[in-house]
């Protein structure tokens, strides 16, 4: 039977909004378990979403708000430790073990997982990836047999919204004088948000896709300091951009990650030392065309008229 009616954590996140928008459009309704509904309440204006408050740590709240879905979604993750008391093992693995007993309690057959490129529970020394690999293989053997289990395993996602392109944007903007890179060498294969959320949609009611783990990869590989180069670029921001060597690069990460909010930590920089690209891309194995950064990004960062023709490119692509 086609999905009717899906539940999502981490729905009111970047990925989580693009996701219900694109649901909608599906025709499938979304019920968005959240920690903090009443900050996201424009999530439901086009209709289709309902938003619960769920304490993500408490199991028994969650079966509760599960109940009657066709299928659960789980977005959630952090990019450092230290908000409000978060940490990696918490919430990338113990919360995802929730949901899978909570999805069965529920009776919920299906659930797709939302991991990260390179993430690897035995390599690597990232405590973002090796949590987020802890919890994929966890999600993927506990689900078994009753609830069937899908992973996706993005490199960075752009699109409005992200947190990728707008901080360095705002770095680029806010920093006075040369901007001073960490990791300048590091590669990305940089996928668009709504091919990311394309790629869920086509795997909720596809049984070929039923314990498969799918990397998902923009069409070009950059460096870092490719990458930011072109956002300044586009931004229409002209300074110097010096790429820092390791020591440095080290350096800057033990700074920035004693800073309010966490610019850049220590755990960032150690998951920067392996390249983020694909060798096999799950978008073209769910037959989706990869777009190209370049086709996006300059709407993405320049004045209002530009983006007003950023929403008509988005009606295009999709
Ligand atoms: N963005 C990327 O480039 C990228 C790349 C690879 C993988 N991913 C993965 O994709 C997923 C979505 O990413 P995103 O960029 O959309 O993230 P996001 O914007 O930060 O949203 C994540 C959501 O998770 C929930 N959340 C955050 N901290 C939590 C905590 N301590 N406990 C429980 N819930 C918490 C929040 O929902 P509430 O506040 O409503 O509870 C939030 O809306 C994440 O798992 C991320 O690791 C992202």
């Amino acid at each position: 039977m086609a999905t009717k009616l899906v539940s999502i954590l981490g729905g009111t996140g970047f990925v989580g909004t693009h996701l219900v928008n694109r649901l909608r459009r599906a025709g499938i309704e979304s019920r968005v378990l959240s920690r903090h509904p009443q900050r996201h309440r424009g999530l439901q204006a086009g209709g289709g979403v309902t938003l619960h408050k769920v304490d993500p740590k408490d199991e028994e709240q969650i079966h509760h708000a599960l109940v009657g879905s066709d299928a659960v979604i789980n977005l959630v993750g952090i990019l450092n430790e230290g908000a409000h008391g978060a940490d990696f093992r918490n919430v990338h693995v113990a919360l995802p073990d929730r949901v899978v007993a909570a999805a069965r309690r529920a009776g919920i057959r299906r659930l797709l997982h939302m991991s990260a490129l390179n993430a690897n529970e035995s390599h690597g020394a990232s405590a973002y990836l090796t949590s987020k690999g802890e919890a994929e293989n966890r999600v993927h053997t506990l689900g078994k047999p009753a609830v069937k289990v899908t992973s996706f395993r993005p490199s960075v996602i752009f699109g409005p919204g992200d947190s990728f392109i707008n901080r360095f944007d705002q770095l680029l903007r806010k920093l006075p004088g040369p901007f001073p890179l960490a990791c300048p060498h590091s590669r990305f294969a940089p996928v668009y948000v709504s091919d990311v959320v394309e790629a869920f949609l086509r795997a909720l009611d596809d049984k070929r896709t039923w314990d498969q783990h799918y990397d998902l990869c923009g069409p070009e590989v950059y460096t870092l300091e490719a990458l930011v180069r072109r956002i300044a670029a586009a931004a229409g921001i002209s300074k110097p951009i010096i790429a820092l060597g390791d020591g440095a690069s080290r350096l800057q990460a033990r700074v920035l990650g004693k800073m309010p909010g966490k610019p850049f930590s220590y755990d960032n920089y150690l998951s920067l030392q392996t390249d983020s690209i694909c060798n096999s891309n799950g978008l073209e194995r769910l037959g989706i065309e990869a777009t190209a950064i370049d086709s996006v990004l300059p709407y993405m960062l320049t004045p209002k008229a530009s983006r007003r023709r950023y929403s008509e490119l988005r009606r295009c692509i999709r």
